[in-house]
C-alpha cells in the first residue's frame, strides 16, 4: 500500500499515539509504536513526560539514545523531550516477515545517571502491493494431463505482513484451469494450479491466464501476472483419411510409373506425431504389392508390375497411415482398383481333333476338325468370330459358344488337289481386332474313282516278218490320276487263243511281245485290244485298240509258174522261121510271195547279145523275137530268162527257155504235139496251183478271222466289208502297202496296181478302180508315190 497522503498524516500520529505507545514506567521500561514511512521528525513518543524528567533538567542532564546498530532511526528533542524519527523506517526493510517489527533502544540520561531501556514496535503500513516473480509466467503441461494434475505456481510477495500481506488469489476465467491452495514441501501454503478437464492441444494449443493476488490492506494492492499454458502434444491422433474407401478404374497395360491415385491422410498432432507415412497392411498380398508401389511419405500409389486384366481385375487393399510419433496409432483406408479391359489378348485357337485324311468321296457335312476358339479379354474385346477362305470347299459351324467345327461343304476331288492347307482366322471384335489363325492340314485321301486311261487312243505297231521270237514290239502304256492300289495297273490282251499264240503282254509294264516270228506271208495285220485295269476295289478299266501291221521281207523268190518246167530243166518252145520281129515266142509269168517291191518282178535274158534274136519285157514276161529270123539263125536256141524282184537285196529265180525254129506253122504244131508236156510236168505246174491255192485260201481265212474279230469291236462294217468284197471280186491275195496317202493294192503278178484313196476305202461291190501296169520304163527303185503318178486316172474320187 502507497504511503498516506500528507494531509491524512496527522490523523494517523495521532491515533499512533493513542493506541501504540505507552509507558511501563514500574519495570523502567517506555514502550512506543510508530508507523513505518514516516517522514524524518516524526514524533514518537514524549520521553521526558515519559520518564518524569522536566523539560529544563534535561537540557543539563543529556540524554543519549544507544543503539545496538549502528543505523540510527530516532532522534530526541532535547528542547521538548520528544522522540522524533530520524529517517523513513522501513519495517520490511528492518524486519522482513516476522509478525512484529520492534527496535530496541536504551536510554542514558545523566546526573544521576539513568538508563531505561526503549522499545519501538514500527507498526506495518500497506506499503506494498503483491508481486509476481514475473509479469509472465510460462508453463507447459502434456495434453494427457488427467484432471486433477497440479501446477504449483509461485505465488506472489508481498512485504507487507499482516492484513497487509497477501490474502487472495483471483483467476481468470478458465474452462480448464482451477486456483487451489495447497501445502508444499516446505510446509507453506502454496497455490497451484489444478486441471479440471481434459486438454486437446488440437483444440486449444495455449491456455493464456491471469493471475491475481491481492492483500487486505486499505487500500487494497494487488499484483498479476499472465499465465501461458502451453498444452504439449501427445500423439493423441491417429492420422485420418480424406476418404475411407478410394474407389480408381486403370487401363491394364498402362506404363510402368503410371499414378494410380494419391491417398492423402491427416494428423492432427504437431511434429513427428502429425508426420504420416503410408504402409500396405501386413495383409496385402506380395502380388499386390508388386503391381503397386506406395510411395511412403506422399502416399502416391503408381504402378510398378504390370497390370493385367486377364491375371486381375480387381484389386483391394487397406492402406495403413502411420506417424512418427510414439505409441502412434494407425489411420486405414480401403484403395478399390478397378482394372479396365484392353484388347491386348488375340483370340486362341485349340484343334481339339481333326481328321488328317478325308476320303474324296467324303460327304458335304462331315466333321474335319473340332475346335474350341477363346479369347481372354472380355466384353467385346473377348467376342470372336471364325472364318475359313470361301475358296475353298469347307466351312465352319459354330454348335455352341466357342465350339466351332470344320466340315466339308463341297465334295472333294484328290486328283485336283491332294491336300488342303486351311487357315482358320479368329477375329475379336475389339477396336482394334486382334486376329490369330491355325492352319490344318488335311489330305485328301484317295478312292478308286478315275480308270486308267491310255496315252494313245489306239496303237499302231509295225514289225518286220522274221522277226526274232520275243522281239519287243511297243509299249502300251497307260495312266490313272489314283494313287497306290488303285493306280496300280495291270496289262492284258483280250482272250483269244489265235492272238495268245502270236503275242503277249508284260502285265506290269506293258510291254508287248512277239511270240513268234510272223511271217508276212502269212499275216499282215493283227488286231487286237489291251485291256488295263487298276487294283483298287472295284477295280476300274480301260481297253484300247492295237493295229499290229507285219511289214514283207523279201524272203521269197519269184516263183516261175509258166511255161511250166521242171526245176532247172528247159521248156520248149517252137516258132516259125516266118516269124516276124517282135512275135510272142513265149510268155513268162512267174509270182513273189513277198509283196511290194519285193514282189515286183522283172525279166530279163542272161547272156544276151546285142543282135540277139529274143527280148523279153522287163515287166510283161513276154518273151518275143527282137527282129525277123534271118537264115544264118540256128534252128535251136537256148534261153535264160531270169525273174528277179527288186527287193533288196534282190532274189531271183531263172527259167530255161529251148526254143525251136520251125519251117513252118504245122511244125509248130508237131512239134509241140511231139513234145507234149509230160504228166509230171503238168503235174508240178498243178502243184504250184495246188500250193497257190492253198497259201492264198489260208490267207483269205485268216483274213475273215481278222475281220471277224474286228467286226466285234468296231462299230464300222463298212471297212470290213469292203475288204472282203474286194477280196472276194479279185479272187486272190492283194497285197497292199501303205503310202503317204493312198493305200495302194499290188496284184500278185505285180503288174497290177490297185489304186484307193486310203481316206476313201473301198466300198462292197467296187469294182478295181484302176489298174495300172508297171512297165519296163519304170526305175527299180521308183516310189510308189511315182509310180501312182503312171498313167491318167490316179485317184479314184469319193
Ligand atoms: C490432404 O488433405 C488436407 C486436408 O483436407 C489438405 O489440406 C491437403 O492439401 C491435402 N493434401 C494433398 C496432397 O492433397
Amino acid at each position: 500500500m502507497p504511503c498516506p497522503s500528507r494531509s491524512r498524516r496527522g490523523a494517523w500520529r495521532l491515533l499512533c499515539l493513542l493506541c501504540c505507545s505507552f509507558f511501563d514506567a514500574a519495570r523502567g521500561q517506555i514502550r512506543y509504536s510508530v508507523l513505518e514511512e514516516l517522514d524524518r521528525g516524526s514524533f514518537v513518543g514524549n520521553l521526558a513526560k515519559d520518564l518524569g524528567i522536566d523539560v529544563i533538567s534535561l537540557n543539563y542532564r543529556g540524554l543519549k539514545i544507544m543503539s545496538r546498530s549502528r543505523r540510527q532511526h530516532f532522534q530526541v528533542n532535547m528542547n521538548s523531550g520528544v522522540l522524533l524519527t530520524s529517517e523513513k523506517i522501513d519495517r520490511e526493510e528492518l524486519c522482513a516477515e516476522s509478525p512484529s517489527c520492534t527496535l530496541n533502544l536504551e536510554l542514558v540520561i545523566d546526573s544521576p545517571l539513568e538508563m531505561y531501556r526503549l522499545e519501538v514496535e514500527v507498526l506495518d503500513v500497506n506499503d506494498h502491493a503483491p508481486r509476481f516473480a514475473g509479469n509472465e509466467v510460462t508453463i507447459s503441461i502434456l495434453e494427457s494431463a488427467i484432471p486433477g494434475s497440479k501446477l504449483p505456481i509461485g505465488k506472489a510477495i508481498d512485504p507487507d505482513i499482516g492484513t497487509n500481506a497477501v490474502q487472495v488469489y483471483k483467476l481468470s476465467p478458465s474452462e480448464h484451469f482451477n486456483l487451489t491452495t495447497g501445502i508444499n514441501s516446505k510446509r507453506k501454503k502454496s497455490i497451484e494450479l489444478t486441471l479440471t478437464k481434459p486438454l486437446d492441444r488440437e483444440v486449444q494449443a495455449v491456455h493464456t491466464l491471469v493471475l491475481t493476488a491481492i492483500d487486505g490492506g486499505n487500500p487494497k494492492r494487488s499484483g498479476s501476472t499472465n499465465i501461458t499454458i502451453n498444452v504439449i502434444d501427445t500423439n493423441d491422433n491417429a492420422p485420418v483419411f480424406d476418404h475411407t474407401v478410394y474407389s480408381v478404374k486403370l487401363p491394364e497395360n498402362v506404363p510402368l510409373g503410371t499414378t494410380v491415385i494419391q491417398l492423402n491422410a491427416t494428423d492432427l498432432d504437431e511434429g513427428p506425431s502429425g508426420e504420416v507415412h503410408y504402409f500396405f497392411e501386413k495383409l496385402v498380398p506380395m502380388s499386390t504389392q508388386n503391381s503397386f508401389k506406395l510411395e511412403e511419405t506422399t502416399g502416391v500409389i503408381s504402378v510398378q508390375g504390370r497390370i493385367d486384366f486377364e491375371d486381375i481385375k480387381f484389386y483391394e487393399f487397406s492402406v495403413e497411415a502411420l506417424d512418427k510419433g510414439p505409441y502412434s496409432v494407425a489411420g486405414r483406408c480401403q484403395v478399390f482398383v478397378e482394372i479396365i479391359d484392353e484388347n491386348d489378348n488375340a483370340p486362341e485357337i485349340t484343334v481339339t481333333s481333326v481328321s488328317e485324311s478325308v476320303p474324296e468321296d467324303a460327304k458335304p457335312g462331315t466333321v474335319i476338325a473340332l475346335m474350341i476358339v477363346s479369347d481372354k479379354d472380355s466384353g467385346d474385346n473377348g467376342q470372336v468370330v471364325c472364318s475359313v477362305p470361301a475358296a475353298l470347299p469347307f466351312a465352319l459351324q459354330n454348335p455352341y459358344n466357342n465350339h466351332y467345327s470344320l466340315i466339308l461343304k463341297d465334295p472333294l476331288d484328290r486328283e485336283t488337289t491332294a491336300e488342303h492347307t486351311i487357315i482358320i482366322t479368329a477375329m475379336d471384335k475389339g477396336s482394334p481386332p486382334l486376329t490369330t489363325s491355325t492352319t490344318i492340314k488335311v489330305q485328301v485321301s484317295d478312292v478308286n474313282d478315275n480308270s486308267p486311261k491310255f496315252t494313245q487312243p489306239a496303237y499302231t505297231m509295225h514289225v518286220m516278218e522274221n522277226n526274232v521270237p520275243g522281239t519287243h514290239m511297243s509299249t502300251i502304256s497307260a495312266t490313272d490320276l489314283d494313287t497306290k492300289e488303285n493306280g496300280y495297273l495291270t496289262y492284258s490282251i483280250s482272250a483269244n487263243t489265235t492272238l495268245d499264240s502270236f503275242i503277249s503282254i508284260n502285265s506290269e509294264n506293258g510291254k508287248l511281245f512277239a511270240l513268234k516270228s510272223f511271217d508276212y506271208e502269212e499275216i499282215q495285220h493283227l488286231e487286237f485290244l489291251v485291256h488295263c485295269k487298276d487294283a483298287g476295289v472295284p477295280p476300274l478299266s480301260s481297253s484300247v485298240p492295237v493295229q499290229l501291221f507285219i511289214h514283207d521281207q523279201n524272203d521269197n523268190a519269184p516263183a516261175i509258174l509258166l511255161p511250166p518246167s521242171q526245176t532247172g530243166s528247159t521248156s520248149i518252145e517252137a516258132i516259125p522261121r516266118s516269124a516276124e520281129a517282135g512275135y510272142l515266142v513265149s510268155k513268162i509269168r512267174a509270182f513273189d510271195a513277198d509283196s511290194g517291191y519285193n514282189a515286183w518282178l522283172a525279166y530279163d535274158i542272161i547272156q544276151s547279145r546285142k543282135d540277139s534274136l529274143f527280148k523279153v519285157g522287163l515287166s510283161t514276161g513276154e518273151v518275143r523275137t527282137s527282129r525277123s529270123i534271118r537264115d544264118q539263125d540256128g534252128s535251136h536256141h537256148r534261153l535264160v530268162v531270169r525273174v528277179k524282184d527288186h527287193g533288196e537285196p534282190a532274189l531271183s529265180s531263172t527259167v530255161t527257155l529251148s526254143i525251136a525254129i520251125t519251117e513252118n506253122d504245122k511244125e509248130i504244131h508237131n512239134e509241140y504235139f511231139k513234145h507234149p508236156k509230160s504228166d509230171i510236168t503238168i503235174s508240178n505246174v498243178n502243184l504250184y496251183l495246188v500250193i497257190s491255192i492253198a497259201f492264198i485260201s489260208f490267207i483269205f481265212l485268216v483274213t475273215i478271222i481278222i475281220f471277224v474279230a474286228l467286226k466285234i469291236y468296231r462299230a464300222s462294217s463298212s471297212m470290213a466289208g469292203c475288204d472282203q468284197a474286194l477280196c472276194e471280186n479279185n479272187r486272190g491275195s492283194w497285197y497292199y502297202t501303205q503310202s503317204n496317202s493312198y493305200k495302194v493294192y499290188l496284184g500278185k503278178a505285180s503288174q497290177d496296181i490297185l489304186l484307193f484313196n486310203s481316206q476313201c476305202p473301198p466300198q462292197p461291190g467296187d469294182s478295181i478302180n484302176k489298174r495300172l501296169t508297171l512297165t519296163t520304163e519304170a526305175p527299180a527303185q521308183q516310189s510308189v508315190d511315182d509310180l501312182l503318178m503312171i498313167g491318167d486316172n490316179k485317184v479314184r474320187s469319193c
